[in-house]
């Protein structure tokens, strides 16, 4: 689906970009390429080190572990690590089955659904909701500002889009006041109280990393179910497979990663120093974006890449990053696109797309990947 990536790892595999904002930088394409700057520690993410105060405005949105530097990093994501253990997310299988069949059954009798809007959507953030403890009835909210953030963060930063943070900033400010009196069993209760101990988390921090957590729960997720489907359905050999053996069920997640993964670019890096980077002379402060999509469709790497194939062995993909970034939601991702396509799949087994492929329209921006709407007809 990238034939302009194909022709830029051949002949530009590093290709210098002159970004909208004047700063000087490199789009990077194929996968070893990609792979050694995920890992690189000459690459900064830390935004205060480039922009200086001038991000302050948009503190929520940075102030975490996805935008700093070891020390930093390890302690910020320390905190939330203890959520995200392979182990506590295997406890959650039961509770993810069982909001996964509600969703499922509000879905029968139906003629046509937005698989979207009814069933990829809500899973992930009824989940993330749950595990941070915030109502998951304010999730439509949540919804229009994580949207807002993350599409406007990639085009011009409007009124519209400072005026949802602030909203959000304001919900946030009120929820956490009702945790400091009620604390419960949940994340955003566990890390208040590490910030009430003092030197672990600072005000403007917490923000940071709750923001993140609701944006990555809301982004990603949502896609990976979307674009699993969307695959299966536009490749009928291999959802005939799948329904023969439906223990394929976690290759055909690591496949639909690979193959269309949700996260188009990985977030940006600066060069922390001038240096050779693989040939290339780069300066200090250049930005280098990696995409992710692009690496997976390297054929070093990958045989046949443009094959959708489930039963494809090994599969280094680089859908969740890698190094020290890696994605911290990984094991949660991966379970619940395991359990939602399995159980989509057996409880829907006719399901067809309601619409020509190239009638879908795919989300705007260069962050993430995925379709607006999936109307599906149940049959
Ligand atoms: C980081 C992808 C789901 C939380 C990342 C990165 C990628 C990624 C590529 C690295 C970014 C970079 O290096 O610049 C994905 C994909 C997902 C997914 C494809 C779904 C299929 C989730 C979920 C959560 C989550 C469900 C949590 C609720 C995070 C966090 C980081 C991260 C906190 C930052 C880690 C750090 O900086 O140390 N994700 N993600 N992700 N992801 Fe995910």
């Amino acid at each position: 689906p990238y034939p302009i990536y194909s022709k830029m790892r051949e002949e530009d595999p590093i290709h210098a970009v002159r970004f909208p904002d004047g700063q000087n930088g490199w789009m990077v394409t194929r996968y070893e390429d990609a792979e050694k700057v995920l890992k690189d520690p000459r690459f900064t993410k830390d935004l205060s080190k480039i922009y200086g105060g001038s991000m302050d405005q948009m503190s929520v949105f940075t102030q975490n572990m996805l935008f700093s530097d070891p020390p930093d990093h390890k302690r910020l994501r320390g905190l939330a690590q203890k959520a995200f253990t392979p182990k506590m997310i295997a406890g959650m299988r039961d509770r993810i089955q069982e909001i996964t069949d509600e969703l499922l059954t509000a879905m029968e009798g139906r003629d046509q659904v937005d698989l979207i809007d009814e069933f990829a959507f809500p899973l992930p953030i009824i989940v993330i909701c749950e595990i941070l403890g915030v109502p998951s009835a304010d999730r439509d909210k949540f919804r229009l500002w994580s949207n807002s953030m993350i599409e406007g963060t990639s085009g011009e930063l409007g009124a519209t889009v400072y005026q949802h943070m602030n909203d959000f900033v304001q919900y946030l400010g009120q929820w956490f006041a009702t945790v400091r009196e009620q604390p419960g069993d949940d994340l955003i209760s566990s890390l208040i109280q590490a910030e009430e101990e003092g030197d672990y988390l600072s005000e403007r921090e917490l923000y940071g990393v709750i923001t993140l957590l609701i944006i990555a729960g809301h982004e990603t997720t949502v896609n990976l179910i979307g674009n699993t489907v969307l695959s299966l359905l536009e490749n009928p050999k291999q959802r005939k497979i799948l329904a023969q053996q439906p223990e394929l069920v976690n290759q055909t997640i690591e496949e639909s990663l690979r193959f269309n993964g949700p996260v188009e670019f990985s977030t940006s890096r600066w060069a922390g120093e001038s240096f050779e980077f693989q040939g290339i002379e780069l300066k200090k402060d250049d930005l280098v974006v990696v995409s992710l999509n692009s690496a997976n469709h390297d054929r070093d790497q990958f045989a046949e890449p443009e094959l959708f194939d489930i039963q494809r062995e090994k599969s280094p993909h680089l859908a969740f990053g890698k190094g020290i970034h890696m994605c911290l939601g990984a094991p949660l991702a991966r379970l619940e696109g395991e359990i939602a396509i399995a159980s989509l799949l057996d409880r829907f087994p006719e399901m067809v797309l309601a619409v020509k492929s190239h009638e879908l329209e795919w989300r705007p921006g260069m962050i993430v990947r995925g379709v607006k709407e999936l109307p599906l007809k149940l049959k």
